[in-house]
């Protein structure tokens, strides 16, 4: 359902993202793991193009991410669920306002969107909190908003840029249990970048190891941690290990 060609980034003389190809199926949960700098944010965020590549393509149900108008581009954003690293939740909204925001401004009738929002916070736990504001919230009941807001529209792609990293170790379970439930509950084709080592081997059909700006190795949990080739599969092997 997306495929990515010869992607590429440069911030300056930095090359972020350099030659990125990944193909990924329908259905597909796809980790994308490596060291802080080594372009995983940016190749994420390339994918709904909140961050613009400088060349390649990126291709969704056959059409090029890059060549849509500013419509099309609305439109198709309204298919992919995008969780934020620190949640990007509007603090003077309640919850549900948050989780239904965009089901308003698509058009949806207040109602309906309502309706669905709820049912977006049931799935995330959070169905007795949708009054409160969101700094009332722990953080990870904040990212689980975070997540209901993601879902809400029954996206056919979720993109995950490191949903726990900003929680504390204690708030961080909560959150992988309610991503690993939806991994394995929904039909959603996943892309997730995450530095939770076991939650990857557990929710992952591949992995992709990222090193500047390149994918150095990838395959099932097994392959990339239990024989690993690359430097950086190495450094995860050791780390499972330790
Ligand atoms: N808007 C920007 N302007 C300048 N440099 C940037 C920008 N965004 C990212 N970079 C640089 O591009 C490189 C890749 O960044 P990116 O955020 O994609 O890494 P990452 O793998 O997500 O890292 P982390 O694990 O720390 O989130 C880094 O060196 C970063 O400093
Ligand atoms: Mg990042």
């Amino acid at each position: 359902m997306l495929e990515i060609k010869n992607l590429s980034k440069s911030y300056g003389k930095l090359k972020a993202v350099d030659g990125v190809d990944m193909k990924i199926s329908r259905g597909e949960t796809v980790v994308i793991m490596g060291p802080s700098g080594c372009g995983k944010s940016t190749t994420i965020r390339c994918i709904n193009r909140l961050t613009e590549p400088d060349t390649g393509e990126i291709i969704v149900e056959g059409k090029n991410i890059l060549e849509l108008s500013d419509k099309e581009l609305l439109k198709f954003r309204r298919k992919v669920g995008y969780v934020f690293q620190h949640f990007n939740l509007i603090a003077r909204l309640s919850v549900l306002d948050n989780v239904m925001f965009h089901l308003v401004l698509a058009g949806l009738d207040r109602q309906e969107a309502t309706a669905r929002a709820q049912l977006a916070l049931a799935k995330v736990g959070l169905a007795n909190e949708w009054n409160k504001r969101p700094g009332n919230l722990s953080g990870g009941q904040q990212q689980r908003v975070g997540i209901a807001r993601a879902l809400v529209g029954n996206p056919e792609l979720m993109l995950w840029d490191e949903p726990t990293a900003s929680l504390d170790p204690i708030l961080v379970r909560e959150v992988l249990d309610v991503m690993e439930e939806l991994v394995q509950t929904t039909k959603t084709t996943m892309v997730i970048v995450t530095h939770e080592v076991s939650f990857a081997s557990k929710v992952a059909d591949r992995i992709l190891l990222m090193d500047k700006g390149k994918i150095v190795e990838a395959g099932t949990p097994a392959e990339v941690f239990g024989n690993p080739q690359s430097e950086i599969g190495i450094k995860y092997q050791r780390l499972i290990a330790s």
